[in-house]
């Protein structure tokens, strides 16, 4: 294996990786702000160490909303820092029944609700790039994560659609509606930019979707974000499994390896 850094994401309730021998923090100065990472190194099963950049997306305190995240930062750093595959977690709610709460989904396709943020690196006159969406996740890095959940036994829906939205509100259960009716599997608030943002770097970057409840109006109850938290802390052990064995893919293999 040739020298890899990993760059791991954590959406809400993951602020933390389980057996990350942490090193220390790693800041990293962009023009687009600052942004430190956790550093740390995996020791793998077959005598690799794989070295791990872990952001936690929300902070460490959990105290940034979806729509003031600094994606543009957080994706230029990883980049100038040289991670890649990147896995990103993301708390989400179901568009589908049939996808219930614990279920995991590796991301394939977004459908874009968001309004405010800063999405794009090619916002300069002078430059114009229209980037390539036609599948936003890489393949490669999906590909490790499916034979990571192999690896680990771990129940994994392999493919899904991801609608976000701007929150920080959840939605109302006519937009649950729409957005099922659109295509939509899953519903979150942070995905996009985040995805686009690495594709337009060229890094390798792949989105794991963990349900923490139905849709608003799916069921009766309302959402509240304790519920979220909840169910993020009751799939930890499943959550953990699956990245500690996408470490071990990383470690025996080539990152960017087709099946
Ligand atoms: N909607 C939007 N974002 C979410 C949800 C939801 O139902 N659950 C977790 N993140």
């Amino acid at each position: 294996m040739d020298d890899v850094t990993v760059g791991i994401i954590g959406g809400t309730g993951v602020y933390d990786v389980p057996g990350l021998e942490l090193e220390g923090q790693l800041p990293r100065s962009t023009e687009y702000g600052e942004v430190t990472f956790n550093k740390g190194t995996y020791e793998a099963s077959n005598g690799a160490s794989v070295d791990v950049l872990f952001l936690p997306r929300h902070g460490s305190d959990h105290s940034i909303p979806p729509h003031r995240i600094n994606y543009r930062a957080n994706i230029a750093a990883l980049a100038s820092a040289g991670a890649g595959p990147i896995l990103a977690t993301a708390a989400v709610g179901s568009l589908r029944e049939d996808l219930p709460p614990g279920r995991l989904v590796l991301l394939d396709q977004f459908l874009d609700f968001t309004r405010s943020r800063p999405s794009t690196f090619f916002d300069g006159i002078g430059r114009v790039e229209h980037t390539d969406m036609t599948r936003p996740y890489d393949e490669g890095v999906r590909c490790l994560v499916t034979r990571a959940a192999r690896r680990a036994g771990v129940d994994l829906v392999d493919r899904g659609t991801y609608v976000c939205t701007e929150g920080p509100r959840f939605e109302t259960a006519a937009e649950v509606r729409m957005f099922a009716d659109l295509g939509g599997d899953v519903v979150g608030m942070t995905n996009v930019p985040e995805v686009v943002l690495a594709r337009e770097l060229g890094l390798p970057y792949a989105a794991l979707a963990l349900v923490t409840n139905l849709g608003a109006g799916i069921s009766d109850d309302p959402l509240t974000h304790e519920e979220v938290l909840e169910a993020m802390d009751a799939n930890r052990r499943q959550l953990g499994a699956l990245v500690g064995a996408f470490f071990e893919e990383v470690a025996a293999g080539d990152p960017r390896g087709e099946e």
